[in-house]
């Protein structure tokens, strides 16, 4: 019988493996088949994609002089232009539409770092497939999402764009993202291709400072930054996109190392990758690279595919210049035809050559109700909220209080609630804090709205106003935090504390006695410590999208539970960054008293909030951890258990961490890194056994021969609902 079972297996496998391979061959047969038929000009044209629509011209188009366009946000216009590419130019190759859907297209959903704070990846993989099928019925193919950067840097504006700063949770969210967008068919319409961005160590910009130089070690760059990217061709992503970051010297956009010898010889990755906008004309700024031609050379050569030029043709480099670069040698045509090759295969994947064109009649039976869509926008807005602080449990609120006063620009703007990069979001969707509040309010309640005060600029006029309606009030709601100009691309800063005169405007308030809800509304980490001392309650909930104020209501009025977990470290101040969970130890780590040790003169080293932390209104008691035994081989599984209890009087969502500590190696290690982690709903009294399986791959390292592997030692164990508050076991890994 077993035999049988095995024989049956083995068959299964063989017939599954056979047809891949009868895929691949068939995909390889029409790609060179096409290949083989087209001109140096047409090969040159399958490389360039234009970034706005009205300045690609007819002739382009019929001559194949362009394979891609980002902006197209019309179906119709999608199938205008796709009908001259395919019906008349001489080999009719379909044109990639392409588009920005970072965190939705119609549906607005909360920025990624706030999505990533929910710690819901079948949530998010959800929102991606909602995003995809609304970006692909208005003609987009292919997103540049997800933005991979890890990020530990909130001086950074684009660590809003992100996962944070944890390499594993960073990896799991790409994955969810990637299969999201992309579906289990790419070729469906419901499908569009994902791009995973900025490759590679964009987020590592000295000083926070956007588009800024980037020098790591290859450890580094292998342990922290790669990861993602791994994850993200491991799952099938269609295209990667290149950094425009100079990264240990050599930019990204021009980086052999990391373009071939990583992605392609390492990986084996065969889809396409391009150029960030303008990214390879600008070697010729990082003064790598004499002009345009020898731009063109160094950018093709390490491996960038597709040139995303600027606003037209005058701004590409591969168009004007491949031509006498191939024509005089000083590059191989057998290097342009890998990177057409690979247009091509990702245009086959996609589907483009059977089916160019929008088929708008199969969107108005596919198309998820308004209703489903909304309802995951605010199932993942309000999984996104982090309960920062909750003093003598101020929240939820009762119902049926006499007077709320709510104050703050943020409060009542629909724009600030979609973050930074939108597609085509739909601002009379939006739900703001204020618009939220009056719905879940008792009819009875009394809701005034004050502005205050402006997020930025030093405009007290409305402060008196505000402090009366205060001091009348129940409570006091006040939302603060930046506009959605501050985060995202090109908004790196130096000064993280809340902008403007809002805190002032906290502190009047404060001293009315009347109790203050401070609700976080922000795109990075913000330096808060006279929040968390002086302020009751405090609710992060970044750019949290079109539903904003009903996920926001629902939190504060306790009809749902808070369950976010911070995605990244929040610092005390500006100068204790970088600062993340997994540092290292150092030879003198600081022990609370002695001088001589790694710390500061006027700031404890420890963050504000570590990451993973976030408050519930019940509370969660952690057991003793067992595992299936103490010593293990280095190829063994090892099963871990642990007992977590709610021990409140509500259900609670418990986001339950599992880190790993290696405690001696041959080279300085993280004092632990996120492992494994489950989102699990516990009811009040209930107790839940949570399993865990560490496979060997997450016990390896690259030692100190830059070989990844697990070596042996005592390796410690921690489970908790964040990375500081633990309980922990040791275990003994053999020789
Ligand atoms: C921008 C961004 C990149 C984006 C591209 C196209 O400069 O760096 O993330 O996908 O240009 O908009």
């Amino acid at each position: 019988m077993k035999n049988h079972i095995i024989i049956y297996f083995a068959a299964v496998l063989f017939v599954f493996t056979s047809s891949l391979i009868a895929q691949e061959n068939k995909e390889n047969r029409f790609v060179d088949s096409l290949l083989n038929r087209m001109t140096l000009e047409e090969k040159i044209g399958q490389l360039v994609e234009l970034v706005t629509p009205n300045s690609v011209t007819e002739k382009m188009l019929s001559n194949g002089n362009v394979s891609s366009i980002l902006g197209i946000k019309d179906a119709d216009i999608a199938n205008e232009l796709q009908h001259i590419a395919v019906e008349e130019s001489r080999l009719g190759i379909p044109l990639l539409f392409t588009n920005d859907v970072i965190h939705g297209y119609n549906t607005t959903f909360p920025i990624p770092l706030a999505e990533a704070s929910s710690w819901n990846p079948g949530l998010i993989e959800e929102a991606c497939r909602i995003a995809a099928i609304e970006a692909a019925s208005n003609g987009t193919h292919l997103t540049f999402a997800p933005m991979v950067d890890i990020a530990r840097d909130p001086r950074w504006g684009r660590i809003a764009e992100g996962s944070g700063e944890d390499v594993y949770l960073g990896s799991v969210i790409a994955e969810a993202r990637i299969k999201g967008f992309q579906g289990n068919d790419l070729k469906s319409k419901s499908s569009i291709g994902a791009c995973a961005k900025h490759f590679v160590a964009y987020g590592a910009a000295e000083g926070g400072k956007d588009y800024n130089t980037v020098d790591i070690s290859e450890r580094t760059l292998r342990e922290i930054y790669l990861p993602p990217f791994k994850a993200s061709v491991d799952v099938g992503v269609v295209s990667i996109m290149s950094a425009f970051n100079d990264l240990n010297g050599i930019p990204a956009s021009a980086n052999y190392f990391t373009l071939t010898e990583i992605l392609r010889n390492e990986w084996n990755f065969d889809g396409l990758v391009i150029s960030d906008y303008n990214s390879i004309p600008e070697l010729v700024k990082h003064r790598f690279a004499r002009n345009k031609a020898e731009a063109a050379a160094k950018a093709l050569t390490a491996g960038v595919d597709m040139d995303m030029a600027g606003d037209d043709m005058k701004w590409s480099v591969y168009a004007p210049h491949l031509d006498s670069l191939i024509k005089n040698k000083i590059i191989s045509e057998k290097i342009l035809n890998e990177s057409v090759r690979r247009v091509l295969r990702v245009k086959h994947r996609l589907g483009l050559f059977e089916n160019p064109y929008v088929d708008k009649d199969f969107y108005k039976s596919n198309m998820p109700s308004f209703s489903e869509r909304k309802n995951t926008a605010l199932r993942l807005a309000r999984e996104s909220i982090v309960l920062l602080k909750n003093e003598n449990n101020l929240l939820p609120l009762k119902k049926h209080l006499q007077k709320i006063t709510v104050i703050g620009e943020l409060a009542d703007n629909p724009h600030h609630p979609l973050g930074p990069w939108n597609t085509a979001p739909i601002l009379e969707n939006v739900v703001t804090p204020l618009d939220g509040i009056k719905n879940y309010a008792s009819k009875k309640t009394e809701v005034e709205f004050i502005k205050g005060c402006n997020v930025e600029g030093n405009d007290r006029a409305e402060f008196d106003r505000a402090i009366t309606a205060a001091k009348s009030s129940d409570v006091v709601i006040m939302v603060i935090g930046e506009t959605r100009e501050m985060s995202g691309e090109a908004a790196s800063r130096t000064n993280i504390d809340i902008p403007g005169v809002q805190l002032d405007l906290v502190k009047e308030i404060i001293k009315t006695g009347t109790p203050v809800v401070v609700v976080l509304m922000n795109g990075r980490p913000l330096t808060i410590p006279w929040l968390d001392e002086n302020v009751p309650a405090v609710l992060e909930t970044w750019f949290l999208g079109d539903q904003t104020g009903n996920a926001l209501a629902q939190v504060l009025f306790g009809d749902y539970n808070p369950s976010g977990k911070l995605p990244v470290t929040f610092p005390r101040n500006v100068g204790q960054i970088p600062i993340y969970y997994s540092h290292k130890s150092t030879g003198r780590p600081f022990n609370g008293n002695d001088k001589y040790t790694a710390k500061y003169l006027d700031v404890d080293i420890t963050p504000l909030y570590p990451f993973g932390y976030g408050l519930s209104y019940t509370d969660f008691e952690y057991s003793e951890i067992t595992t299936s035994k103490r010593n293990y081989n280095s190829d063994e599984i090892i099963e871990v258990s642990v007992t977590v209890r709610n021990t409140g009087l509500i259900d609670g969502e418990e986001v339950i961490q599992l880190y790993i500590t290696d405690k001696f190696a041959s080279i300085t290690r993280p004092v632990k890194e996120l492992k494994d982690f489950t989102k699990v709903l516990i009811k009040p009294g209930e107790t839940k056994k949570i399993k865990f399986v560490i496979t060997p791959d997450k016990l390896s390292f690259y030692n100190i021969d830059m070989d990844k592997l697990v070596e042996p030692g005592e390796f410690t164990i921690s489970i908790g609902g964040n990375s500081r508050d633990v309980i922990s076991k040791s275990i003994i890994i053999n020789d």
